[in-house]
């Protein structure tokens, strides 16, 4: 009996030694280092993780001390003591995330969630896997890639104009065309967001893997159309790619880039500033266009919009005073464990952002899970787009 408790002491320590190297790996993937590198280190990282259980049991279980075979924890040698704390605070941290995704609850500034579930072969009734990178995970079974959450959000924002309330904005993230899903399953998919008729649409980043796929754009995002325009910025995978390229293609067929300046966009009396950022892997963070009238601290406009590939500049959008955050990137982990949830999320927040609503003060951010990724493969984590809508707060109502 002895043996078998101190056997799960040292399952858990080995789960808390690779929830420490998660961290490093989630942290590590949210800085802009080159591709080939990062891949590099992910490898040593992956060794260490499987190594260590193995040296951990026959050390410590089988030869000194020999916990499995009759020996005492107070006969373990002092060196491994340390180890063995670091990696149960590494439990203690996977036991915190999962307790944060367990309980997590949007902020009272979302009013209103629904879902609608499409499930994407059913509809184009054919095979949807191409033969672009790792499109073997794409088969694998309770693999939820090709079933698309399409939620709709409303958000009651303390500083909307009291005429724009139900203003649309469609929120797409992360296409990531590689050819390891078809062409079609992103045709469909954009032409279904585009059936909601938004005000307003924008793309958080990381469309292209593969540069042979940039033409996908002409059936995809490139006829898309929303009265207000359509907008984007690029993220950390299409830096790896052609990003200039990808940029110009984009622009040609009607979309306005956000990285290089703030919008300014008149609607119904008001002004919307838009502004979008790469940061940490392309340019620099937006500078607000302030008024130049009085003291010239206000922003020209009566409501500002972040485009932020990373959901990891959301404290710095809070100071700088946005109102809506839209980001992408994190993919919701892609692979959620029961009760544990997401354990990936290339963040230097680790899975805290990984996906859903949050605010802080007046600003709240939305982060899209995103539609697909260089690993075709979602567990516990449908893809997803989102229309939101944006309501008056009550308070501006009854003023
Ligand atoms: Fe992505």
């Amino acid at each position: 009996m002895e043996a078998i408790a101190n056997g799960l002491i040292l399952l858990i320590l080995s789960i808390g030694h690779a929830e420490l190297w998660v961290m490093v790996i989630n942290r590590t993937h949210a800085l802009p280092i080159p591709d080939a590198r990062l891949k590099k280190l992910r490898h040593v990282l992956e060794l260490f993780i499987v190594l260590f259980p193995i040296v951990l049991f026959l050390s410590v279980g089988l030869y000194t001390p020999g916990v499995l075979l009759g020996g005492t924890w107070s006969q373990l040698p002092f060196w491994w003591k340390p180890v063995l704390l670091v990696c149960a605070l590494g439990f203690l941290g996977l036991l915190y995330s999962g307790f944060r995704h367990l309980f997590y609850k949007p902020p009272r500034l979302q009013i209103e969630y629904q879902s609608e579930l499409i499930h994407m072969r059913q509809r184009l009734n054919q095979d949807l896997i191409g033969e672009g990178p790792y499109h073997y995970l794409a088969g694998l079974p309770l693999n939820e890639i090709f079933s698309v959450d399409f939620t709709r959000k409303t958000f009651q924002l303390p500083r909307l104009p009291e005429n724009w309330d139900g203003l649309t904005i469609l929120h797409l993230s992360d296409l990531h065309f590689s050819g390891t899903l078809k062409r079609e399953y992103f045709v469909e998919l954009c032409r279904i967001a585009q059936e909601t008729k938004p005000d307003l649409i924008v793309f958080a980043g990381d469309l292209i893997d593969e540069m042979k796929c940039l033409d996908w754009l002409d059936d995809t995002l490139g006829p898309m159309q929303a009265p207000l325009g359509c907008y984007f910025i690029l993220g950390n995978h299409d830096w790896h790619q052609e990003s200039l390229q990808i940029r110009e293609t984009l622009v040609e067929t009607g979309w306005i880039d956000l990285s290089t300046k703030p919008f300014l966009l008149q609607h119904a009396g008001h002004t919307l500033q838009l502004a979008g950022t790469e940061v940490p892997w392309m340019g620099e963070h937006p500078e607000i266009k302030r008024s130049t009238i009085g003291e010239g601290t206000e922003p020209e406009s009566d409501f500002l919009l972040l485009v932020s590939h990373t959901p990891d500049h959301f404290h710095w959008a809070v100071r700088q005073g946005y109102d809506l955050v839209l980001s992408g990137h994190t993919h919701g982990g892609q692979v959620r464990f029961p009760l544990i949830g997401p354990v990936f999320a290339p963040s230097l927040h680790g899975t805290r952002y990984a996906s859903g609503t949050f605010a802080r003060g007046s600003t709240v951010l939305h982060v899209s899970r995103g539609v697909s990724g260089i690993h075709p493969l979602r567990w516990l984590c449908r893809p997803e787009i989102s229309l939101l809508t944006l309501r008056v707060s009550d308070k501006k109502k009854s003023d």
